[in-house]
């Protein structure tokens, strides 16, 4: 499915030069647009999907032996292999399509194999160029700016091949304000970097190397042959005796002999299993933890592709002037927007931009703004339930200084977590996902199925659903990520079905700080693939799109897993006001 152009960062289903891209590009137009004014129609996409093969998902995980003793006498397991007691997990011919699809749509270009670091990219030899205005006009708002990269080895060669992942930012310190670019990567060591010009006054671009493209190839290994790097617990307890075990999504098949947990979801059918404790019975399950990560899956050679300050987030330099002065526009505003939203024609649609520290939709709108009186006032006679992980919860955390909590006792981490306001009717409900969860604790009995959750939910005006399922993930192949998602996907549908009117609001993966190993565990690579997943997946449905990716990325503040306290207030506003739209006089 790769063609001449490969798009490589900054802005998840943009246009690529392939007609599957394409039509996804117009897709995502649709999607944005309906993100945008919240519309309320039903416009379920079916994916039209053509030549495509069959494609076996295998989930190969396997447990770590050192707190079971049973593993650990029999010494160490088998390598990845496909026997895994998931292997009965194959997926329907058409979900077989979808998954086919979706994986073309995030394939990402496989360097040749470097022989030394010199060879691989260093984004201190690499330089950017804002490119001139077309005829030398003078810049303006509603203009489009084109900067190209060419990336350099270590020895300041010119790289000849893509595949490096690249993030663009341009803003202005002075007005607040800050885009998300869009990076194409040519395939042959140069990108250019895409902005829309949306303010006057002057703007500055930075672009960052989040890693090399060997770097890349590593992760994409260790996705796909290590994913048990990531591994899981749990305690048994019964009376006065208690045992941890092993637990995973998928365990080796291996061991007949090796009794096992069955914790397998019946309604989803999401796999989940625990090495038998020896001496307790499956049902004394009381929690659910975190094992701890792997270590030492990379060669020495490999670490060297991921050093903080060296190849790690490193901003490229420009070779000349980094920054421009934009006009105000000259055309007049339809024109514009005409030229913005036309199939086709656009180059970059970037849900949104801060201007004066506020973020705002492509088109202008400011979002609004909301106190404690109009958040009450918003909130009124709606419940709202949010499901997910810790991105999620903070959602939860910035809305319970306006809505009493009632202390449910839960771990700090994984809730689930409730507030209640009697006298305004406000009831706001968090709630993890299930595993695969590296919480610190979970209790087993809260341990819930998002999709199962949504079940439960009548639906209605006043029900307001709000989904953050991403940062988990990212250890584990795509195709866990793709069958989870299709299972809520498919929940969302009958809930938007059998209460209509219920807002649903789905908020991408963001950036996070990243250092060697984090980077190896939780790359913001892999969050970048799960996020294009996402919005391919939901698009079409009537679904509020958050997209925290550009969010965080267009902000001037560091990356961070859980976004600092003015990015959530600037996202709780924008969701307030699909809540709670302005009223059009
Ligand atoms: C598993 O157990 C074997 C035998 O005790 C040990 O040699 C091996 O290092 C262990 N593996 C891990 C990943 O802890
Ligand atoms: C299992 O793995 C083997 C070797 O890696 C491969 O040849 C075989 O086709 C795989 N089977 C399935 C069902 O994917
Ligand atoms: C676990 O239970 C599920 C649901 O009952 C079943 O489909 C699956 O085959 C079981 N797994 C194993 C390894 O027995
Ligand atoms: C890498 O480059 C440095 C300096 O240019 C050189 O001294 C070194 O030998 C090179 N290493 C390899 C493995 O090529
Ligand atoms: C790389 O590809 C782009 C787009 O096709 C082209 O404009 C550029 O000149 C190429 N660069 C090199 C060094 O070949
Ligand atoms: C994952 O992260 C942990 C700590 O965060 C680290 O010890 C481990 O080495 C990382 N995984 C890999 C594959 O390196």
């Amino acid at each position: 499915m790769l063609t001449d152009k490969h798009e490589a960062a900054a802005n998840p289903g943009q246009p690529k030069g392939d007609p599957v891209s394409r039509r996804l590009s117009r897709r995502a137009l649709i999607f944005f647009l309906l993100a945008l004014s919240g519309l309320s129609f039903l416009l379920r996409n079916i994916l039209t999907l053509e030549n495509l093969s069959y494609h076996t998902a295998s989930m190969l995980f396997q447990p770590q032996n050192s707190s079971h003793p049973a593993l650990a006498q029999k010494g160490p397991l088998p390598p990845y292999n496909n026997h895994t007691i998931c292997s009965h997990l194959e997926p329907t011919p058409d979900e077989a399509l979808e998954d086919r699809a979706l994986l073309d749509a995030i394939a990402w270009p496989k360097p040749p194999a470097p022989t030394s670091l010199n060879q691989t990219s260093d984004p201190v030899h690499s330089l950017f160029a804002i490119l001139p205005s077309k005829g030398g006009r003078e810049r303006r708002v509603g203009d489009q700016l084109e900067a190209l990269v060419q990336m350099q080895d270590f020895q300041g060669r010119p790289k000849r091949y893509g595949g490096d992942f690249l993030v663009a930012r341009l803003h202005s310190p002075d007005l607040g304000a800050g885009v998300a670019g869009t990076v194409v990567d040519h395939l042959n060591g140069s990108y250019s970097a895409l902005f829309p010009l949306l303010w006057e006054g002057p703007a500055q671009v930075t672009i960052t190397m989040v890693h090399s493209s060997e770097a890349v190839a590593v992760l994409q290994r260790l996705r796909e042959q290590r994913s048990d790097r990531f591994f899981f617990q749990s305690l048994f307890r019964s009376g006065e005796l208690s045992e941890t075990s092993v637990c995973n999504m998928c365990l080796p098949h291996n061991r007949p002999q090796e009794p096992l947990c069955n914790y397998t979801d019946l309604h989803t059918g999401e796999p989940w299993y625990c090495l038998k404790p020896k001496r307790l019975s499956c049902d004394t399950r009381i929690n659910h933890f975190k094992g701890g990560y792997k270590k030492d899956l990379v060669t020495h050679k490999e670490a060297l592709l991921f050093q903080s300050r060296v190849n790690i987030k490193v901003v490229i330099h420009a070779s000349g002037p980094d920054r421009i002065d934009v006009l105000p526009k000259k055309i007049d505003d339809l024109e514009l927007k005409n030229r913005n939203i036309e199939p086709g024609s656009v180059k970059y649609n970037p849900s949104g931009y801060y201007y004066k520290g506020s973020w705002r939709s492509f088109d202008g709108t400011p979002v609004r703004q909301f106190d404690a009186k109009s958040i009450t006032q918003c909130l009124t006679g709606k419940m709202i339930n949010m499901y997910g992980d810790s991105t999620m919860r903070q959602w939860f955390e910035y809305l319970r200084a306006f809505v009493p909590e009632f202390n449910l006792r839960s771990p700090a981490q994984a809730g689930p977590f409730m507030a209640v306001d009697c006298k305004h009717n406000i009831l706001l409900k968090y709630r993890c996902h299930g595993p695969p969860l590296g919480f610190s604790t979970v209790r087993a009995s809260e341990l819930r199925y998002v999709a199962n959750e949504l079940d439960r939910l009548p639906g209605g005006p006043n029900t307001v659903v709000a989904l953050s399922l991403w940062a988990h993930f990212s250890p584990f192949p795509v195709e866990v990520y793709i069958r989870r998602m299709r299972h809520i996907r498919r929940a969302l549908e009958r809930l938007l079905a059998r209460g209509p009117g219920t807002l649903v609001v789905i908020r991408s993966a963001n950036l996070r700080a990243l250092d060697k190993e984090m980077s190896l565990n939780h790359s913001d690579w892999f969050s970048l693939q799960l996020d294009r997943v996402l919005r391919n997946m939901f698009m079409g449905l009537a679904v509020v799109f958050v997209d925290a990716w550009e969010i965080t990325l267009a902000h001037h503040s560091p990356h961070n897993i859980h976004p600092p306290p003015d990015i959530i207030k600037n996202t709780i506003s924008l969701i307030l006001t699909q809540v709670c739209p302005a009223k059009k006089s």
